[in-house]
């Protein structure tokens, strides 16, 4: 089985990492899908996302990492995966993902969502988070790999 994980990884965290993880234990193949939003303001470009989920992510066999734009189904459709898989840590993410089910299976009935519950030692964590902490000075250590924690440093220092 061949599952999607789509996301905006600005950037990936250890939550993400974790869920790709645990996709593993019952997907075959994950594809980590970046999605490339133009009207989006994010820190690290498309490039810099996809080389840090690499890094990051070196250590896992049967992942690729690739971006996409347009409808997310489309791309699944293109990559022949049978799952989206999605990470819930709250309600709030709940009724988002609950709508994006909705309108992903109105238009492609033939591919599943599946939600994984986040661990509790990552409910807290989002990138917006990490963003937000590091432009603040909190240490982000326990949040994201230390590749991420590196590059977003030397990024924000830029700036
Ligand atoms: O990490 P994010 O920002 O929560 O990921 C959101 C993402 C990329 C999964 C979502 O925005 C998406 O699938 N965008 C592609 C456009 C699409 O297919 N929209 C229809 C579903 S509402």
């Amino acid at each position: 089985m061949k599952a999607i994980f789509p996301g905006s990884f600005d950037p990936i965290t250890n939550g993400h990492l974790d869920l790709a993880n645990r996709i593993l234990r019952f997907a075959d193949k994950l594809v980590i899908a970046v999605l490339l939003n133009s009207s989006k303001q994010s820190l690290f470009t498309i490039e810099e996302r996809i080389d840090l989920i690499g890094q990051a992510t070196n250590h896992l066999h049967n992942v690729e990492i690739k971006c996409f734009s347009g409808l997310l189904v489309d791309f699944a459709k293109q990559e022949q995966a049978q799952i989206i898989i999605r990470g819930v840590r709250n309600y709030i993410d709940l009724e988002y993902e609950l709508l994006m089910t909705r309108v992903n299976s109105q238009l492609a009935p033939e591919i599943e969502t599946v939600f994984l519950y986040a661990k509790q030692e990552h409910l807290h964590i989002s990138s917006s988070a990490v963003r937000e902490m590091v432009v603040l000075g909190a240490d982000i250590s326990t949040m994201v790999p230390g590749c991420v924690k590196s590059a977003i440093i030397s990024k924000t220092k830029d700036q």
